[in-house]
């Protein structure tokens, strides 16, 4: 990468569907990477491997994950024949948080702090190491937390003091059906928690299945207010 305008490439990439936006993060940008986790970033190295087949995925092992996902990891990884880094939190932060607090504390606290230690710190200390990043954030997931995103935008809270780093969110403008239309069409591996009703999937203890017509991130910390319902990964939007 040698120069990148933002504001140019903003204004390119405004509306714009999933491919040309990837297709601008993968060749304006070598050291950069997916971050995985459900079926939107499933379509993304779907899409990503059909225009650079060197493509770098990683996903945050919170350790709470559900055996599902697990094993839904693995299952993209043979599927597309490709690597996924797992990044596990820092024991030194870990054990201490919960020998204190112990395995639950997040439904009486909170889950800030528990999102803080086993996902945000792991999540900086890899974007440390990238100039721009991928992720599978869509406006209509949380039109209040998400409606106001750009396509490509600087990531405020993990770029260091003297390099930018740069977040791209191609699917951004699709909608969930035209994510699972793409599944279908496509026969692109998905968690088999879908087939049980749960829609955004994270942390077991803090994912529940949502009924028909709930928002999509109904089943996320549902004990919390909707304006929180970020877990740090995405804190800029808390921000806007
Ligand atoms: S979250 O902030 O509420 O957990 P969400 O589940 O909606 O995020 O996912 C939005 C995007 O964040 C995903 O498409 C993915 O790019 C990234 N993401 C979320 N959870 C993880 C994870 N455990 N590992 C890696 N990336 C993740
Ligand atoms: Fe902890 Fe829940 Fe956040 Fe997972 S989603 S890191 S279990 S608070």
């Amino acid at each position: 990468m040698t120069s990148f305008d933002l504001a140019t490439a903003q204004a390119e990439l405004k509306e714009k569907k999933p491919r040309p936006i990837l297709r601008a993060a993968l060749e304006n940008f070598d050291n950069i990477a997916i971050s995985f986790s459900g079926a939107e970033d499933v379509v993304l190295i779907d899409l990503a491997l059909s225009i650079r087949k060197d493509i770098q995925v990683f996903s945050l092992d919170t350790g709470r994950l559900h055996p599902e996902t697990y094993r839904f990891i693995e299952k993209v990884k043979q599927h597309y024949q490709i690597d996924i880094e797992l990044l596990t939190p820092d024991r030194d932060l870990l054990d201490p948080f919960v020998r204190d607090n112990g395995l639950f504390s997040f439904y009486q606290d909170g889950h800030q702090q528990c999102c803080g230690i086993r996902k945000v710190e792991p999540l900086r200390r890899k974007l440390a190491q990238l100039d721009a990043w991928i992720t599978g954030q869509r406006k209509d997931q949380n039109q209040e937390t998400r409606g106001a995103i750009p396509e490509v935008e600087l990531d405020a809270a993990f770029s260091a003091d003297d390099k930018p780093l740069y977040k791209f969110n191609p699917l951004l403008n699709w909608r969930s059906a035209q994510v699972w239309d793409h599944i279908e069409a496509y026969q692109v591996p998905y968690n088999e928690l879908h087939q049980r009703g749960f829609v955004s999937i994270g942390c077991e203890p803090c994912t529940r299945a949502v009924l028909p017509n709930q928002p999509e991130r109904a089943g996320r910390w549902w004990w919390e207010t909707e304006n929180k319902k970020e877990c740090g990964l995405h804190v800029g939007n808390l921000q806007e």
